[in-house]
């Protein structure tokens, strides 16, 4: 008989304390609050599903490693743990350390880009799509058109529409196209990965127009998974052999290391372009630090070179997946409304779909992540109306989780919680608006109840 039943590949050496409140204390946080729950104190959430990023638990060996981290300015031994850690993994010539991965993709676009360029990208994540258009160029999203439908299966929903990448730069000239841009997972379309065909299309196209490909590696080694889960003749590879495939197509890459570099903070750009390095190099200088830190702490660097490692590892990636996955499969099957399939670090729930009643002027996304955090002490995040304004297509609430933090239990509790939100979403009410800044309105928006 097989056994179901998800167990983390970890035990538990050091823990941290969660506060439980009461339903009357969590509605008057959430009247200070003004509803949004980015201005909830973190002490006052049971579960925190705001994001998966720089939210990891660290294991002993990285713990262990932190005491090795060497802070010499220049040259440091701690760089070269580092460097020969990604190039284990990546296999690129250049490694340039950064503080997170926005840090690498201002460095990279503003070595590589300038105005009226075009980058292609299956969907630029914000940060990405801001550095690309800070430096005068326009960021362009080609997911396959299955990615729209938030209800549609495929197996690698995150995958680019080649005929549109050909067709984009047929129209603009190759020569205005300075990279290709591939996101695994694609985290902005729902945390959907990317097949190694279509990572092979994408670098063929390239190659024939001759425009370099870089890879937005941050959940790179959920993506190698799902592709040894799902991509026919990987079933035999380890993950780590899929990573350098993956890589092996590509010219470079970003990355955010608080995603599956397990660290709290960091990130890197890679290259094999020695003269894009030394540039890429120079600017760093200018605004992170010496190419052997690029604003990080020698332990820092210490923490990345163990965790990417430890991200690869095949039974914490079985772990992880399959337990996004039970969340995402629990409540589908009891009718919640998801992005199907589950991605790899999140679960996004349609709350259009959730609560019909609710028109999008008032924020059907925000109610339903008041509601949970009323319910069970669970944050979320709106990413909808609120978020992107008349520009946003869809209102979904996203529960991110956090890579080694929470037990299947906490799962089931979050499961439970939806489930109990879902019984009675006829009475949930929509919001109004009563405070809005001028740009990037929901990380400090206050709003209040319309009135049933
Ligand atoms: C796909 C993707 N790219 C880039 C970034 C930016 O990384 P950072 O937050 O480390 O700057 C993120 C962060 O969430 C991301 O998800």
């Amino acid at each position: 008989m097989t056994i179901r039943t998800i167990i983390e590949p970890f035990r538990i050496k050091s823990v941290e304390r969660i506060r439980r409140t009461t339903r009357e204390e969590r509605q008057r946080l959430l009247r200070a609050a003004g509803y949004n729950l980015f201005l909830v104190p973190a002490e006052d959430i049971l579960i925190d599903l705001l994001t998966d990023s720089g939210t990891s638990a660290m294991s002993a060996e990285q713990w262990a490693a932190l005491m090795r981290g060497d802070e010499s300015y220049a040259g440091s031994p701690s760089f070269t743990r580092f460097r020969d850690s990604v190039q284990a993994i990546f296999g690129f010539r250049h490694v340039i350390p950064t503080h997170q991965g926005r840090a690498a993709e201002r460095i990279l676009f503003s070595v590589m880009c300038k105005k009226g360029d075009v980058v292609p990208n299956n969907t630029h994540f914000d940060t990405t799509r801001a550095n690309c258009e800070f430096v005068g160029a326009k960021a362009v999203d080609i997911p396959i058109p299955e990615a729209r439908e938030p209800a549609r299966l495929h197996p690698f929903k995150g995958n680019m529409d080649t005929a549109a990448l050909e067709k984009l730069i047929e129209e603009t000239g190759a020569k205005r196209v300075p990279l290709v841009m591939l996101t695994v997972t694609n985290n902005s379309g729902g945390g959907q990965p990317v097949s190694m065909a279509n990572i092979r299309a994408v670098k063929e196209i390239c190659k024939q127009h001759k425009i370099p490909l870089y890879i937005d590696a941050c959940r790179f080694a959920e993506n190698a998974y799902f592709i040894k889960l799902r991509e026919p003749g990987y079933a035999n590879k380890s993950p780590r052999e899929i990573a350098r495939e993956m890589f092996s197509y590509a010219d470079g890459c970003t990355m955010s290391a608080k995603k599956d570099g397990l660290a709290n903070i960091g990130g890197f750009l890679c290259t094999n372009d020695d003269l894009l390095a030394q540039q890429e190099k120079d600017l760093l200088i200018l605004t992170e630090g010496f190419p052997t830190y690029g604003g990080l702490a020698g332990r820092d660097l210490e923490a990345i070179a163990v965790g990417l490692n430890e991200a690869l590892e095949e039974e914490y990636l079985k772990y992880r997946i399959a337990s996004t996955a039970f969340l995402g499969n629990h409540i589908a099957s009891e009718g919640v409304p998801i992005v199907q399939p589950p991605g790899g670090h999140a679960i996004y729930i349609d709350a259009r779909a959730f609560l019909p009643h609710i028109p999008t002027s008032q924020f059907p996304g925000i109610a339903l992540a008041v509601e949970l955090y009323i319910e069970g002490g669970i944050r979320s995040v709106e990413i909808g109306s609120l978020m992107f304004g008349e520009h946003a297509r869809m209102d979904l609430v996203r529960l991110a989780i956090p890579r080694r933090v929470y037990t299947q239990s906490h799962i089931e509790y979050v499961v439970e919680v939806i489930l109990d939100v879902w019984r009675r979403r006829d009475k949930i009410v929509g919001y109004e608006l009563v405070h809005q800044a001028p740009f990037l309105r929901h990380f400090t928006a206050r709003l209040k109840p319309v009135k049933a």
